[in-house]
């Protein structure tokens, strides 16, 4: 028994297990045999893979490889090898990521053989370790300063901290909550939008923010808010060290794929893993922007050492982009648990596994992987083994988890960034 991919179930496979939408509705039971119309059911309710009887994953990703050129195969190998230097590849959910990375990257070079003539990380290396610490001199800067002195943030809607004031005074109702998005039309739209996207799946459209409020939640449409006018804030980031819409599609990646991993534990609460995800690198922004010539230094010492940017950030500047955005957030007063996941999303011990740190941990790790924008990493970064443990998902999802987010991320992306 295997989770198979929609795309790859054909008519005649057998469901191993009862099969349900994401919602958890009841759609096809155990033992049926599938038929083309059972297929089109399947697709029509977004349902991403089944249990099928009879054939193993390793099988389904033999398939899929065998129609590809040996050859091919093994020039996309070495590619996403380089990719994966800082992981290691026996650990079984970074052997099944280094696997879907293989095959997405030798499907793209058998239909556009240009892409094996060059090479995009040949300048790709092991880190050595001394470069990465030798050079440490400790603190250079200081990240509250940065904040408040280097660089004028331009300041934060008003709107953002009515939001932020009601959702921390419990006596605050959901009716008043709403009434204060509703007072800003384009912080509207957009909610209403996202919520109406097929991200939600909701049966029937939802048209006013009090409906909104009142079928996620208070709170979680209120998180939503706040990540939301926060990404208004950075447009003045220097176009020579980042791509702007990469970095955003990058972070929103990496939001989406937190918020299907943490609905694959049954977490119905998931808005504070999509906003931690889209929020995750915002402390390289205010790098970006405070101390453009030295974040370019660290953007070279990662590509020329092969460490990961965050490590050259610290040796170079004396702190990160995590600890940055973590006292961003914390100026800006959003929730402890959004500040946790910025401040710990690369885990560098094992007191900053928590659920949520370990979630938007591996989404940032497969977003890096699939290279759907990009933040400034070089390489995949590495994934801490018990991140994964306390996630406590089967590798299998991490298939199903990418099918799913690759529909979500072009419409979130077009809602969040229209203009
Ligand atoms: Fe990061
Ligand atoms: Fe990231």
């Amino acid at each position: 028994m295997a989770n198979v991919n929609v795309a790859q179930i054909e008519p005649g496979m057998v469901l191993a297990d009862d099969l349900k939408d994401q919602n958890g509705r009841f759609l096809l039971a155990k033992g049926v045999e599938l038929s083309d119309k059972h297929l089109k059911i399947m697709k029509t309710w977004g349902v991403v893979e089944a249990d099928i009887e009879g054939v193993t994953e390793q099988e389904m990703g033999e398939k899929q490889a065998a129609d590809i050129d040996p050859k091919i195969l093994e020039k996309a190998e070495e590619i996403e090898k380089q990719r994966f230097i800082l992981s290691d590849l026996k650990h079984e959910a970074v052997h099944h990521l280094f696997q879907i990375c293989v095959l997405r990257r030798a499907k793209k070079m058998s239909i556009n053989p240009d892409l094996m003539k060059s090479d995009p990380f040949e300048t790709a290396t092991a880190p050595e370790e001394s470069a990465v610490s030798e050079n440490s001199k400790g603190p250079k800067y200081d990240p509250k300063k940065i904040i408040r002195n280097r660089i004028k943030l331009p300041s934060l809607p008003t709107i953002f901290h009515q939001i932020n004031e009601a959702i921390n005074d419990p006596k605050c109702s959901a009716t008043h909550i709403a009434n204060i998005i509703s007072k800003d039309q384009s912080l509207s739209a957009r909610l209403l939008q996202l919520v109406n996207s097929a991200f939600y799946n909701f049966p029937s459209k939802i048209e006013t923010i009090t409906r909104a409020v009142a079928i996620i939640g208070t709170k979680q449409l209120s998180t939503l808010s706040l990540g939301t006018c926060a990404l208004a804030v950075f447009k003045d980031v220097p176009s020579d060290l980042i791509d702007m819409k990469s970095f955003w599609e990058h972070s929103i990646a990496c939001g989406i794929i937190a918020r299907i991993l943490a609905s694959y534990k049954n977490n119905t609460l998931t808005e504070r893993f999509f906003v931690g995800g889209l929020l995750h690198d915002i402390g390289r922004l205010i790098l970006f922007m405070s101390i453009p010539e030295i974040s370019k230094e660290t953007l070279l010492k990662a590509k020329e050492t092969g460490c990961m940017l965050h490590q050259a950030e610290n040796d170079i500047i004396g702190f990160d982009h995590s600890k940055m955005g973590g006292i961003l957030l914390k100026e800006w007063k959003l929730p402890m648990s959004l500040e946790n996941i910025v401040r710990f999303h690369h885990i560098k011990t094992e007191s900053q596994i928590q659920l949520d740190t370990a979630v938007v941990h591996i989404a940032d790790i497969m977003a890096n992987a699939l290279e759907i924008g990009n933040s400034g990493e070089h390489n995949v970064p590495p994934l801490v083994p018990k991140a994964w443990a306390e996630i406590g998902l089967s590798t299998g999802i991490i298939t199903a988890t990418v099918d799913q987010a690759k529909h979500h991320i072009d419409e979130t992306m077009q809602i969040l960034f229209r203009n």
